[in-house]
């Protein structure tokens, strides 16, 4: 008890040389309180408590107020080596401040994790004797200090990015080390995001090979019931409503995973809101993000700077085509089915989405000629999408039509007017800087179900207006809806209730899930 009242000791000295944080802590202090003693003892472990977040967060003078907003309201350290990750310390010049703010306990699990990750990383003591290959487990499983997480990618960016965030936030309240199968096709697109340490499982473990060599979890559960103490697992996400990965969420089973030292996870999906089916974890998330409509937005921004390749091509577009314009319409058209549906169907379908939404004027059909105003009158559509031809199209009618507002619009879409090398990683490197290109505009539109537009308006903070999917030559008469949560959509949701042994619509028991705006199949978590 005395460490504790130390520990009191320094929580009041803080109030008085922080006085804004003041109010913070106390309201803190009142709506933790049963917690509270839990966090300090970070104080005599050498973890970074929650007191010094929020104190190295919030500082009263101008250079700090700066410095905050670089680091996020903390979100992020400072510690690492600008030369390095340019973005990291630059990228606020060109992001909107974000309105929302990351909570002292996010932060306080944050720190918590980069120090695992630097005690447990590649070649510590710990990931030599327990990634050696063929390492020996006593019975009891898990003797071993440090347990790991390896994420490894199945297809398009978007995909990928989605699938990343959840399994971090998974090893987060597993007190796993994230460890990465990049290849080469990954390489040279994020920074590295934990200090002093690298999220790279390295080329020559055992881990990278193939993985059909590793136990999966459907032989634990069916065949061995579990007892067989096992070293590493193969843990296959994909189609996550069906057979046993159903059952994922379900604590019974969260606990034989834990004794495994090493989990390699699959997954295409936002399975985040799975964690929060969880009951085990449903406390820290809750803890973690207040605004559960945060989830994506905060993870994601901590978890993925460009690398100084991809900055320095986003620089130059941005600087070369958005920079100087009035406003900036960020527009992703994702087609699945293009013979279905004809490009002059989608075309009008999406002039029509902008005009409604007051995002672009309407066309003047009088032709009375007059000429478009000059100065501070231009906007720009950045379109992107796998196909020149929306683009091209776009800017052709509005190069030939004037707008009744005789503002003058810009189409530019990046993918069109570049001449790339072949090599293998281009193609993710362009989808990365498109995707956080959107995300810098002031307007966004999408399609519908699209990863890669969920991560665009996620990392961007914005609630993006999404086009109806059509088929055929009809337009709908609302030709476009805007989201009302920000969070990407887990598309194919657990519908298995592990206490009942049955199946379950999840959306009649919580009342803060909710089915998605554009998938009635899919499932998010929302505030209540
Ligand atoms: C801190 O150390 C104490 C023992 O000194 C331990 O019981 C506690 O779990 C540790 N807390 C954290 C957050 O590591
Ligand atoms: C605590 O961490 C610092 C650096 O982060 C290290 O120098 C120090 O030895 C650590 N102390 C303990 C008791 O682990
Ligand atoms: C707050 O700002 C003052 C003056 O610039 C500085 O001395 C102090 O170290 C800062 N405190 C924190 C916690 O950053
Ligand atoms: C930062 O990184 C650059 C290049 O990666 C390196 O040349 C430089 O020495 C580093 N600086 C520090 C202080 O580590
Ligand atoms: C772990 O192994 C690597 C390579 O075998 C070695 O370079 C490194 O020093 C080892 N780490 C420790 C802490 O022994
Ligand atoms: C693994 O450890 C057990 C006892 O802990 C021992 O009997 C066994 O021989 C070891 N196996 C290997 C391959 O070292
Ligand atoms: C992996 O590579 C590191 C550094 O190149 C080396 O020290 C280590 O012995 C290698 N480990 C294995 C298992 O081959
Ligand atoms: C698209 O819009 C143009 C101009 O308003 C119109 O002439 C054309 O019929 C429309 N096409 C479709 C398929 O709706
Ligand atoms: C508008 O009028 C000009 C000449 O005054 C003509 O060249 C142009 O084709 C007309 N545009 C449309 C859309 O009718
Ligand atoms: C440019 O337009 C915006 C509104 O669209 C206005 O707030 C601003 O004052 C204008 N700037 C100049 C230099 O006219
Ligand atoms: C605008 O220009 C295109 C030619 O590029 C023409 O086909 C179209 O009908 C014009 N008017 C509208 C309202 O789109
Ligand atoms: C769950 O229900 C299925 C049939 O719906 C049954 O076969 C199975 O034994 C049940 N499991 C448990 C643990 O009750």
């Amino acid at each position: 008890m005395a460490n504790v009242e130390k520990s009191f000791q320094s929580f009041r000295t803080l109030i008085v040389v922080a006085s804004i944080t003041f109010p913070i802590l106390i309201i803190f202090y009142l709506t933790h309180q049963n917690s509270i003693f839990d966090i300090f003892q970070g104080i005599q472990n050498n973890t970074t408590n929650i007191c010094d977040s929020v104190a190295s967060a919030k500082n009263n003078t101008f250079e700090d107020e700066k410095n905050d907003e670089k680091l996020f309201g903390g979100l992020l350290v400072s510690s690492f080596n600008e030369s390095s990750c340019v973005s990291r310390f630059r990228s606020y010049l060109y992001r909107k401040a974000s309105p929302f703010k990351p909570s002292e306990y996010l932060i306080y699990k944050l720190r918590n994790y980069e120090n695992l990750h630097r005690n447990c990383g590649p070649y510590t003591k710990s990931y030599n004797e327990t990634m050696k290959d063929g390492a020996n487990f006593s019975k009891s499983g898990v003797d071993s200090k440090c347990k790991y997480l390896v994420w490894t990618a199945i297809e398009g960016l978007g995909n990928r990015m989605i699938s990343l965030v959840s399994t971090f936030l998974y090893a987060i309240f597993t007190d796993r080390v994230l460890l990465v199968r990049f290849d080469n096709d990954m390489m040279d697109l994020f920074c590295e995001p934990f200090p002093d340490s690298s999220w790279l499982l390295p080329k020559n473990s055992t881990y990278w090979n193939d993985l059909r060599q590793f136990k999966t979890w459907e032989s634990m559960f069916v065949n061995n019931k579990g007892n067989d103490p096992l070293t590493a697992l193969f843990l296959d996400l994909m189609n996550n409503n069906v057979r046993v990965t159903n059952r994922f969420h379900c604590d019974q089973n969260q606990v034989l995973l834990q004794n495994i030292p090493i989990l390699i996870l699959r997954s295409n999906e936002y399975f985040a809101p799975s964690l929060y089916l969880t009951y085990s974890f449903r406390q820290d998330f809750n803890k973690m993000f207040p605004d559960k409509d945060t989830t994506f937005h905060l993870l994601g921004r901590y978890l993925f700077h460009p690398s100084n390749v991809v900055w320095e091509h986003i620089q130059n577009v941005y600087e070369a085509h958005l920079a100087k314009e009035n406003e900036r319409i960020g527009l992703q058209i994702r087609i699945y089915n293009t013979r279905q549906t004809p490009e002059e169907t989608i075309i009008n379908e999406t002039i029509s989405c902008l005009q409604q939404n007051m995002l672009l004027p309407k066309f003047n059909m009088q032709n009375s000629s007059s000429p478009p105003l000059e100065k501070n009158t231009s906007k720009v559509v950045l379109v992107v999408s796998l196909y020149s031809k929306y683009g091209e199209r776009l800017k052709s009618i509005y190069e030939s039509n004037t707008s009744l507002s005789r503002e003058v619009i810009k189409v530019y879409q990046p993918s069109h007017e570049e001449h790339q090398n072949s090599g293998d990683n281009m193609h993710n490197i362009k989808a990365w800087s498109e995707i956080y290109l959107l995300g810098l505009c002031d307007a966004l539109v999408t399609s519908p179900t699209s990863t890669f537009g969920y991560v665009a308006h996620s990392l961007g903070g914005m609630k993006p207006l999404v086009l109806q999917s059509i088929s055929g030559k009809s337009i709908p008469k609302v030709p476009c809806q805007r989201l009302k949560y920000m969070e990407p959509c887990f598309h194919d949701p657990p519908n298995y209730d592990c206490m009942a042994n049955a199946t379950v619509d999840f959306t009649s028991i919580f009342h803060n899930i909710r089915r998605c705006e554009d998938q009635s199949r899919g499932m998010k978590i929302i505030n209540t």
